[in-house]
């Protein structure tokens, strides 16, 4: 009996696609339906660039729409990246032509998501995207998978490698900001263009993503709350180092009565708690169902060799027939996305004060907390060299954004206030 031979067509040959055909040459066994897999195409900015794989014996197209649909193509993996442009173009014919995607591409999936797994299920084929968040670390397979017998209220993690680097960095050699990015773009942990990591977005698109698989409604990349790491201060990681916190980029997602909250911000997480001792460019993330209680999951959230086995388990599951929705339940059946506003989470805060050194200080800036109904719950003041002012740090009980903004804007046009309060939120973890 003839063998069932999967032909895979690459787009895409940077760190991901390198890492998937390296698998593949080095697991030629790997055929978890049996038969074989092969890549039969590939496709990429370059074709000359120099790379740790041959790829002389395989079909080149410059046009990876081409790939796509190409009758030598059975199974389209898309790693070229990108919420637009070729990765969309590709995506979209592939499905529209009836073949089976695997991507990483978490831009892609955030904001586009429901119209790809319309086009998918009415194609009847799978869209898949387990490298998008995490890389190897497998959490889109466990929401849309393992946790579909119950109701998920909640998830909260650290998914973005690149600033736990920095900020765990800025916590062990009290550096600046500006100086643990350039030694992390010096030692290839961050990009030239650090934008998509520090500025929180890479996070915020991995977590509408978990949102939509989560709660059952179509990714909604657009209502996310987000602030990535770029204003957090030394001064900050010392002082919350000081009340016993660690300051994590946490993406979060929750669903109450209200809607769905998507919410990417640096946040003080309690010394000892999980993510608080997740270092370096390692991911992880809470899951929170109502009758599983939590979960917690750890691991590399980036990299060749991980996120290459991510789209390998993917691939597996294009070759056994694994038939899933593409997010939680079938597109047509999603819920529509209500967003919670921003002005209506209540949490604990802390606020950094920049004041003069005088009488009363203290006194008027509680009294202005009292007034507008927000109750401290800790207290610091420390002398700082070449602070320009004297440092001020509190932490609140919980309270509505909405009441904590109105304080803030008070506190800010005190005589002895010399600049606006920075406010970090404190995990609801
Ligand atoms: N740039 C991401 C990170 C990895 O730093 O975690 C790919 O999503």
């Amino acid at each position: 009996m003839s063998q069932k031979v999967w032909k895979i067509g690459v787009a895409g040959l940077g760190t991901v696609g390198g890492g998937l055909l390296q698998f593949l040459s080095e697991r030629p066994e790997f055929a978890p339906a049996g038969g074989r897999v092969v890549v039969t195409g590939v496709s990429a900015r370059s074709r000359s660039r120099p790379r740790s794989v041959d790829i002389s014996g395989l079909t080149w197209f410059d046009d990876p729409v081409a790939l796509a649909t190409s009758p030598e193509t059975d199974i389209f993996v898309e790693l070229v990246g990108g919420s637009d442009g070729p990765a969309k173009a590709a995506v979209e014919a592939a499905l529209k032509a009836g073949k089976p995607v695997v991507t990483a591409n978490k831009a892609l999936i955030a904001e586009h998501g429901a119209e790809l797994a319309v086009l998918a299920e009415a194609a009847g084929v799978p869209l898949l995207f387990e490298a998008a968040v995490m890389g190897g670390t497998p959490a889109v397979k466990m929401l849309r998978e393992a946790m579909v017998g119950d109701e998920v209220k909640g998830v909260a993690g650290i998914l973005n490698g690149t600033c736990n680097f920095i900020l765990s960095e800025m916590e062990a050699k009290g550096s600046a900001f500006a100086d643990v990015l350039a030694d992390a773009q010096r030692m290839g942990y961050a990009e030239a263009d650090p934008t998509m990591d520090v500025g929180g977005f890479d996070a915020a698109h991995k977590v509408s993503i978990l949102a939509a698989l989560a709660f059952g409604c179509a990714p909604n990349f657009a209502a996310a709350e987000i602030e990535g790491i770029t204003g957090v201060d030394a001064l900050d990681i010392r002082m919350a180092r000081d009340l016993g916190y660690r300051i994590r980029l946490i993406a979060s997602a929750d669903i109450s009565a209200e809607g769905v909250a998507v919410r990417v911000h640096p946040s003080l997480v309690p010394e000892g708690h999980p993510l608080a001792e997740t270092r370096g460019a390692l991911n992880a993330l809470f899951i929170e169902g109502a009758r599983i209680g939590r979960i917690f999951i750890q691991g590399p959230g980036a990299g060749s060799g991980p996120t290459a086995a991510a789209v390998a388990a993917d691939i597996a599951d294009v070759m056994t027939g694994a038939r899933r929705p593409v997010f939680q339940a079938p597109a047509r059946d999603l819920k529509p996305f209500v967003a919670v506003a921003p002005t209506r989470r209540v949490g604990k805060a802390y606020l950094r004060l920049l004041v003069k050194d005088q009488a009363g200080v203290i006194a008027a800036v509680s009294e202005t907390l009292a007034e507008c109904g927000v109750s401290i719950d800790s207290f610091l003041q420390k002398p700082v060299e070449d602070a320009g002012g004297v440092p001020i740090v509190l932490t609140t009980h919980a309270i509505a954004e909405s009441v904590l903004t109105d304080a803030i804007n008070r506190i800010e046009k005190l005589p002895a206030v010399l600049e606006r309060p920075r406010l970090l939120r404190i995990a609801r973890i």
